[in-house]
């Protein structure tokens, strides 16, 4: 078959926006969210989560995608490789290897949760949502968190996945589905909303959620949106600058990352609608945390027609969404020992697998057995690990790579990559020197109790 340039560079940005949204399209936006919205005071929330998302993760999603295609590698010798071009000291590659170990910190958690997703699968199958009422579901999912043995179940399941389709190397299969999952996932949800929006009360979720309340916006808010404008997008782990090597030169970063970033953000926030609604229609509390859409959704699917079905299909989607992310979680470090050592990608994924696996053991068990054990601040196993990803390491990531792009490398090989005219140009240079540094700076600051 003769060459069509045109076909090629359509067939590389395609592939790149799957992968890449199906990594930044997952439990974050379904299940984390909403309920973090009902945590941090709504619209409070909502409003700097959304800022953080445009003046903070659209400009570092850039500069993470050119840093992995310029340096076409695995985030650890990526980094390394492209500290030898800008002639700086080759410690920039520790970078890569925080994000690696960040991603492997995630998925233990992540890998429980999306367990909770596959448990749900199955019980919507199984009818029991049918006419079930807002105690009733809450109790069913107290029954779930209650039984370490199910949680476990599922968690390994969930692993199995996971790393069946790392160890095989069949990532791009599974994301051509994302082809038909994504906007599946969006059909859905717009079902859902429809059906929210017709017994719920929209009109209290609309306003818990999008009427401006700047009282509310605590510095706890402004740290948790921030970090969850990370979490969401991918970002400040090497996720997204491994599959940024996929990307062919002549495809625009710019307009790639604005529509994985708008649907990423849409996407949460018709869940978060879908839910409040109906949490405000049945008197339940906005501030449920984690469990809030496993409480909530039931009593939609419950008492919808061909609720079960619909039910089921969500949580399929929901639980695909959550797959394509976890894989995004582990590469990088598969990537990583592949390319550097003579373990094979199979052996290297079961160990990996492995442990990830038991340190999901503890986070299971901190849903129930261990609640009371506190690891630090009075947080548990889990909401450790969520915090010190989402609050830390993955800011402290991304505040790296965008010192690293915009004061370390070459301007004109940035330039080169991200070939944006002059004014896009200044822009993204104005996002990732200045805010971007200054925001995440303020929050370290204060998170280390420098600044009140
Ligand atoms: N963005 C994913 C989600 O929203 C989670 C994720 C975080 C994936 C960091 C990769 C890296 O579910």
């Amino acid at each position: 078959m003769s060459h069509s340039p045109h076909r090629s560079h359509w067939n590389n940005r395609w592939t790149f926006m799957l992968a890449t949204a199906g990594s930044a399209i997952g439990l974050g936006n379904i299940w984390k969210l909403p309920y973090m919205i009902g945590v941090n005071g709504g619209s409070a929330f909502v409003l700097v989560f959304v800022a953080c998302i445009f003046l903070v993760g659209i400009p570092l999603m850039m500069t993470e995608i050119l840093l992995g295609r310029r340096a076409q590698k695995n985030p650890l010798d990526g980094m390394q490789a492209l500290a030898i071009e800008a002639k700086r000291s080759t410690a920039w590659k520790y970078l890569g290897g925080m994000g690696m170990l960040t991603g492997l910190l995630i998925l233990s958690f992540y890998s429980v949760i999306g367990g909770w997703v596959l448990a749900y699968i199955i019980e919507a199958a199984r009818g029991s949502f049918s006419q079930i009422t807002a105690a009733q579901s809450t109790a069913n999912f107290d029954t779930l968190l209650a039984s370490p043995l199910q949680l476990l179940a599922w968690h390994t399941v969930f692993m199995f996945m996971t790393m069946s389709v790392v160890a095989h190397g069949v990532n791009s299969g599974l994301e051509k589905a994302n082809n038909i999952l994504i906007p599946s996932l969006f059909a859905i949800l717009l079902i859902l909303l429809g059906y929210s929006m017709s017994v719920g009360d929209m009109h209290a979720a609309f306003q818990f959620m999008f009427k401006p309340d700047f009282s509310k916006i605590t510095p706890v808010a402004v740290l948790s949106a921030l970090g969850h404008a990370f979490f969401s997008l991918s970002l400040g782990m090497g996720a997204v600058m491994v599959y940024g090597s996929y990307l062919q030169r002549n495809v625009s970063i710019a307009r790639t990352t604005i529509y994985i970033a708008l649907a990423d953000t849409l996407l949460g926030l018709l869940v978060g609608l879908a839910i409040y609604s109906l949490v405000f229609a049945n008197h339940l509390a906005p501030n449920a945390g984690p469990g809030l859409i496993f409480q909530t959704l039931p009593i939609a699917f419950g008492h919808m027609p061909a609720g079960g079905f619909i039910g089921m299909l969500f949580f399929i989607l929901v639980a695909f969404a959550a797959w394509t992310s976890s894989i995004s979680l582990v590469e990088p470090a598969i990537a990583w020992i592949v390319e550097n050592t003579k373990i094979k990608r199979h052996t290297a994924a079961w160990a990996i697998g492995l442990a990830v696996w038991l340190l999901g053991i503890a986070v299971v068990l901190s849903f129930n057995e261990w609640k009371a054990i506190k690891i630090i601040f009075g947080l548990n196993i889990f909401e450790t690990l969520d915090k010190l990803t989402s609050t830390i390491l993955l800011p402290l990531g991304g505040l790296l790579m965008a010192i690293f792009a915009g004061y370390f490398m070459n301007k004109n090989h940035v330039q080169e990559e991200l070939d944006l005219n002059d004014q896009h140009f200044k822009f993204w240079h104005f996002t990732n020197n200045y805010i971007a540094p200054i925001a995440i700076g303020a929050v370290f600051l204060y998170l280390f109790g420098l600044i009140k």
